[in-house]
């Protein structure tokens, strides 16, 4: 039995959603219900079941949803004051615990919309599509002419590229196998009731299939928009290629906050340079450019892990990047 509860928290924090039942319910019978029960609730408060957690106490509602530092369910359990009397305090994992659910919004039922589990598009490029699937990531290129929302449900994983990437999502970090040793590892948010995943870096947002972008226009202060270059973009961003690993060619994708002299280079880890990939004063918006794995001598370069690096004005980033062949 202990097993199977052990097997169940890790699998819901893999997606990083509590389940209230299994895993919040359970911690207030077992350290709490003794005194917060009907009929004789502590307080006032009725801890033996979800609508009695998120009913008024003495005190009001002791759960503000996504707020734990302000709700005083947390409060009172992570200064040790409850349980009351001579009852051991709760671990710092059981705390910890109820500190998520409650920033996630003190659900009776997980919502599945904060799941990375599902199919996005990258925010600027509409040819390639991500699918997060159990414990891989699948990527599907588009081969049609419209690569919209009908299109991508209408693959199935069979469609998917051969490659795929074993991921973990725990704790809001995703770390993606990218295989031969790179793994991409970012810190999510969700934006737009979990439409968009925003990397917490210079990554390029994710975008859910199908997403209605009119119920979430503004985040960021940016326009929500899979076309290129409607908007400006607020601050320089170079972004992890794509494909990745790749062959022969793969997309370099930045973002130009204003009018630059640009450069791009590509090195080997050597630090060689290979290619002059770009090199000229360009407008601001969101760009990209092709790079089919020559150098500057139109010669294939051979397979490995280049680096790739862009100087605009006083912004300079590099990345890396790998070939396969
Ligand atoms: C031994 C009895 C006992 C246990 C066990 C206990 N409590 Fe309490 N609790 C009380 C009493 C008595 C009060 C009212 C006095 C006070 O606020 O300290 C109270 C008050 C509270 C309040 C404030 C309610 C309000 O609105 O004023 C919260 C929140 C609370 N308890 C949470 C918990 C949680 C969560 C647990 C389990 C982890 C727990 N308690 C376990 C006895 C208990």
């Amino acid at each position: 039995m202990k097993k199977y509860i052990y097997n169940i928290i890790i699998i819901s924090n893999l997606f990083a959603q509590i389940d209230y039942t299994t895993q919040i319910q359970t911690i207030f019978n077992a350290n709490c219900t003794s005194c917060h029960m009907y009929g004789n609730a502590s307080g006032g408060l009725t801890l033996t079941s979800y609508s009695g957690v998120m009913t008024n106490s003495n005190s009001g509602a002791s759960v503000v949803p996504e707020d734990h530092a302000n709700s005083l369910l947390w409060q009172r359990v992570n200064s040790g004051e409850m349980p009351a009397g001579n009852n051991p305090d709760l671990s710092s994992d059981e705390i910890n615990l109820i500190a998520q659910w409650i920033d996630e919004g003190a659900l009776e039922v997980a919502s599945d919309s904060t799941s990375i589990e599902g199919r996005w598009l990258l925010e600027q490029y509409s040819n390639t599509m991500y699918e997060f699937d159990g414990d891989v990531r699948l990527t599907y290129l588009c081969n049609a002419d419209v690569c919209d929302s009908t299109y991508w449900n209408s693959l199935d994983t069979s469609d998917a590229l051969p490659t795929q990437n074993p991921y973990t999502f725990i704790n809001d970090t995703l770390t993606i196998d990218l295989n031969f040793g790179n793994y991409f590892v970012e810190v999510v948010t969700f934006l737009c009731d979990g439409n968009v995943i925003d990397f917490n870096s210079q990554q390029t947002n994710l975008h859910r299939i199908g997403t209605d972008f009119d119920e979430c226009e503004d985040y960021n202060g940016q326009q929500l928009d899979i076309s290129n270059a409607i908007n400006t973009p607020v601050q320089f961003r170079l972004n992890q290629n794509y494909p990745n690993p790749f062959n022969p060619t793969t997309t370099l994708a930045y973002d130009l906050p204003k009018d630059e002299l640009v450069n791009i280079t590509i090195y080997d880890m050597m630090g060689r340079m290979v290619s002059n990939l770009v090199s000229s004063q360009q407008n601001a918006g969101y760009k990209s450019i092709q790079w089919d794995a020559t150098n500057n001598a139109g010669q294939p370069v051979s397979a490995g892990v280049y680096l790739y690096s862009i100087e605009a004005g006083e912004f300079r980033q590099t990345k890396k990047m790998v070939l396969l062949k």
